[in-house]
């Protein structure tokens, strides 16, 4: 009996010991709230989030995604944060990952040619749109698809979790007999069209241009019954004090030119090149 005392006793202390030590290195007690890129003691920078697989919105000048991605929407972000007194950076990821990066907070805005549908308006909130395109089918040359009823029977491959995977999908319904292929980057689309794995990209013009520019063997074509507006918005986790202060610089954009001139510069003189 007494020794049992005594062991319990000598436990007891130790355990006792054992928390003093610890003390205050309890992770549960210690973690304070994780701080979001906005709440950083260095607020000064902003964190974009792109899918940098979209010439000439975001891209990488060279093939392996080496240096830092270029582009419209970069130099629209550049612009805009620098005129608001912050600094830019630039986060790469899958187009369908942006969203989720923006409702967690791990980015404070999200540029990537991103279509502000009523779907994704649910989520995140959205500037007003500042350019607009439409899409196309992307095959290899010699097989030029103008609709998606010369689809049927084919491999149609689309970005995940963009509007035109969801264009393709409700067609492909309609139409009867399409496959759709899902992949995470328009690279591997273009990939894959190339090898002959898929016959055909659904992929908006001005990006379709773009890789067209680097792989001659493509062609595309417009989509004749593609209707829906596929314009391109700044996006925000939701209720974001920036969402005002990006929209007026944006409009100031607009009005002095600067936007018009990055047009020029990424829809015109770079496919001169
Ligand atoms: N405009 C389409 C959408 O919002 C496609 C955008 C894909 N963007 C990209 N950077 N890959 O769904």
């Amino acid at each position: 009996m007494k020794r049992r005392k005594l062991i319990l006793a000598l436990t007891l202390t130790a355990s006792i010991a054992a928390i003093a030590a610890s003390g205050c290195s309890n992770p549960e007690s210690s973690t304070s709230e994780t701080s979001t890129p906005t709440e950083d003691s260095d607020a000064k920078t902003l964190v974009m989030a792109t899918s940098a697989d979209y010439p000439p919105y975001e891209f990488y000048e060279t093939a392996k995604g080496e240096g830092k991605p270029i582009g419209f929407d970069i130099d629209i972000a550049t612009y805009i944060t620098k005129e608001l007194g912050y600094e830019l950076e630039v986060k790469d990821m899958d187009f369908n990952g942006i969203i989720p990066a923006l409702q967690s907070e791990r980015a404070d805005f999200a540029m990537s040619g991103m279509t502000p549908t009523e779907e994704r308006k649910q989520s995140v909130d959205f500037s007003s749109i500042y350019y607009d395109a439409k899409n196309t089918i992307v095959t290899i040359e010699g097989s030029a698809y103008k609709s998606y009823k010369e689809l049927a029977g084919k491999k149609v491959g689309v970005q995940l979790g963009t509007t035109q995977a969801e264009e393709a999908k409700t067609k492909a319904e309609e139409v009867g007999g399409i496959t759709i292929e899902p992949r995470n980057k328009i690279s591997d689309l273009i990939q894959e069209v190339k090898a002959g794995r898929i016959d055909a990209a659904i992929i908006e013009d001005t990006v379709a241009k773009g890789y067209i520019k680097t792989n001659p063997d493509l062609v595309f074509t417009e989509i004749e019954e593609s209707g829906e507006l596929s314009g391109s918005a700044i996006a925000f986790p939701k209720d974001s004090e920036l969402v005002d202060k990006f929209e007026a610089v944006l409009q100031e954009m607009k009005e002095n030119g600067e936007l018009e001139k990055l047009v020029q510069k990424w829809f015109e003189d770079y496919y001169e090149k």
